[in-house]
């Protein structure tokens, strides 16, 4: 044994002697295997354990340095050092859509918001009529859908209001949550429009619930998602579940208002529609709207992701293109 320690390998040549010395055809081991016959029946057990006791010392020196020498070439086996820091193990990045957001979605946390989800299919009551879109009612058109065809009641889900209506249903009050989630509409695929996209909406119900409340809210989001020095304008609009409706606008970010393709040349970018829920909505959904008042509001988190990060054209985000998407570092 301890001439197997003692010998010296320094390169695949006295790696070969060490082998055919130790462990070859007509190596020590070999040989003292061969004594086996001389040795006394009561002792073979005890003098067979030896030897491979041996055998395995032996072999594992062997493989060891098998591996220094294949690693380390045949010069120096001692020049493997343990201390230098190891490869990089490339790491992926987050989808800038996620890194989006995680950041609209703790801002609203902190006002205390509390995320709520639900089916990317969903029923005709859910999507549409529980918010004051009845059939053939024509603001349908203004959210082209997808119906599956298996089921005429069935489709994907064109905004998560679907999952505020879920929350209402509930009846647990005060709600105060946010949606974020998947949504779908029949768009034509463009630069600016996809059939697929990310939304996060937003619901506080409670006792006197007011517009100014949805203003100051949303007024704190743009601030801490783009900075104090943003310029923020409501304009009125008309959406079937909320009376009354607006939308929110912030000076444009790519161009500074000076115009461009993102603003339309106008200096302004939409970024949301709110406004305070329809009291038929919350009689549809089991809330008394004497008592309670509230609002709502929904942004595309593509608009807001190009807005942040300068980029011109929506499609790039599902296209999978890895030199797009190791640009995006975040530690959300
Ligand atoms: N659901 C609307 C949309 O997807 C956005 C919205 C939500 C508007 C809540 C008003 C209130 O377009």
């Amino acid at each position: 044994k301890e001439e197997i320690d003692a010998a010296v390998i320094d390169g695949a040549a006295s790696l070969e002697e060490y082998r055919i010395k130790f462990l070859g055809t007509k190596g020590i081991l070999k040989g003292l295997f061969g004594e086996m016959k001389s040795v006394a029946n009561e002792n073979k057990k005890e003098f067979g354990q030896i030897l491979n006791d041996f055998k395995q010392h032996a072999e594992a020196k062997y493989e060891q340095f098998k591996e220094l020498t294949s690693v380390n070439g045949d010069s120096a086996t001692s020049s493997l050092d343990l201390t230098l820091p190891g490869d990089d193990i490339p790491v992926g990045t987050h989808h800038p859509i996620s890194i989006v957001r995680n950041e609209i979605v703790s801002i609203f946390q902190r006002l205390g918001f509390a995320i709520a989800e639900g089916p990317e299919i969903e029923d005709d009551m859910h999507n549409f009529t529980a918010l004051n879109l009845p059939e053939n009612h024509p603001a349908r058109d203004m959210q082209d859908t997808f119906y599956i065809s298996q089921n005429p009641d069935w489709l994907l889900r064109t905004h998560t209001s679907s999952v505020q209506v879920r929350e209402m249903e509930k009846g647990k009050l005060p709600i105060r949550i946010i949606c974020p989630g998947r949504v779908y509409r029949n768009e034509t695929i463009s630069a600016r429009a996809h059939c697929f996209f990310q939304q996060v909406e937003g619901l506080y119900i409670d006792e006197n619930v007011s517009f100014a409340d949805l203003k100051q809210t949303l007024y704190f989001f743009v601030q801490e998602m783009f900075g104090k020095n943003v310029k923020v304008r409501f304009r009125p609009s008309y959406f079937p579940f909320t009376e009354p409706s607006a939308e929110m606008d912030i000076s444009c970010l790519i161009c500074g208002g000076k115009g461009c393709n993102v603003c339309k040349h106008t200096g302004w970018v939409e970024i949301l529609g709110c406004g305070m829920v329809h009291p038929k909505v919350l009689e549809n959904c089991g809330i008394d709207s004497n008592k309670y008042t509230g609002f709502a509001f929904g942004m595309g988190i593509e608009r807001i992701t190009m807005l942040k990060y300068q980029i011109k054209d929506l499609r790039l985000f599902s296209e999978n293109d890895v030199r797009f998407l190791k640009q995006f570092t975040s530690a959300t």
